[in-house]
């Protein structure tokens, strides 16, 4: 179970202090697939970085599993089955994708038919892909499919995807949806998915709707879509219905 106890996160900036996230108090329960989703700028990536590690918030607790992490590092947490895709993927000159998938699953041996199966449910054939360096040769959507691959290989309790549509032509993004949806029928790990895709939002248990760091709303995919969609409308008076109407 994670969860997060009154998190907050603030930057110095111009003299004064800017609140990234805002007191934000949440619990995942074992097993669930949970959807962020919200404006650009809303905090989502901060929030899933704080649970990682990557980013140390400013106040409040995380709790995995009843276990205090907010002091651990990314290397701790990664040991305690926490895991997160970045939006925007790093590369590794001089690292293959076979070698990726070996240091993400910890098994040194790791056969290229269980490389396979991890490529195969991004979309990617191992022959094409497994002697490849991840550098900057590969596309945009090629690496973020890798390294949903070594998010999956990496086996963790707690999987955090951050955009894993962003770049992802619709062929790729179609298998991609069936593997969440099959690694939640399984049971076996807690997801987060930050995304914008209502493909994606319809899978969740719960959506929960990120906003000026903090919880806007949360609910099931039925609750929330209409609101999401009516909350677009409204930041734009040409297409509310008051504006058309004059
Ligand atoms: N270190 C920082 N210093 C100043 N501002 C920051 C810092 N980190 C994040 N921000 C700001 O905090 C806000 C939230 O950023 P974040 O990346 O978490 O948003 P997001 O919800 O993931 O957006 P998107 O949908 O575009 O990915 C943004 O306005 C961003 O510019
Ligand atoms: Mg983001």
């Amino acid at each position: 179970m994670l969860e997060l106890k009154h998190l907050s996160y603030a930057v110095h900036e111009d003299g004064g202090e800017l609140g990234i996230l805002n007191d934000i108090s949440l619990t995942v329960g074992d097993g669930r697939l949970v959807v962020f989703t919200g404006p650009n700028g809303g905090g989502k990536t901060t929030l899933a970085k704080s649970i990682m590690g990557l980013v140390r918030p400013t106040a409040g607790r995380i709790l995995w599993n009843g276990r205090d992490v907010t002091d651990l590092g990314i290397t701790e947490r990664a040991r305690l089955g926490i895991s997160y895709g970045f939006q925007q993927p790093p590369r590794f000159k001089g690292l293959t994708v076979r070698d990726l998938l070996t240091l993400a699953s910890g098994d040194e041996k790791i056969s290229k038919d269980r490389c396979c199966q991890y490529l195969t449910r991004v979309g990617l054939c191992a022959n094409d892909y497994l002697d490849r360096e991840v550098d900057a040769s590969l596309s945009g959507g090629e690496v973020k499919r890798i390294e949903i691959a070594s998010i999956l290989a990496r086996q963790g309790k707690l999987m955090i995807f951050d955009e894993p549509e962003a770049g992802i032509d619709l062929w790729s993004f179609a298998r991609l949806t069936e593997t969440f949806e099959q690694l939640h029928a399984a049971g076996g790990a807690t997801m987060i998915i930050i995304s914008h895709q209502e493909r994606i939002i319809s899978l969740a248990d719960e959506v929960i709707v990120v906003g000026d760091g903090r919880l806007r709303h949360r609910g099931t995919p039925a609750e929330i879509l209409p609101r999401i969609l009516a909350d677009t409308l409204g930041t734009c008076p040409v297409l509310t219905k008051e504006a058309m109407a004059q």
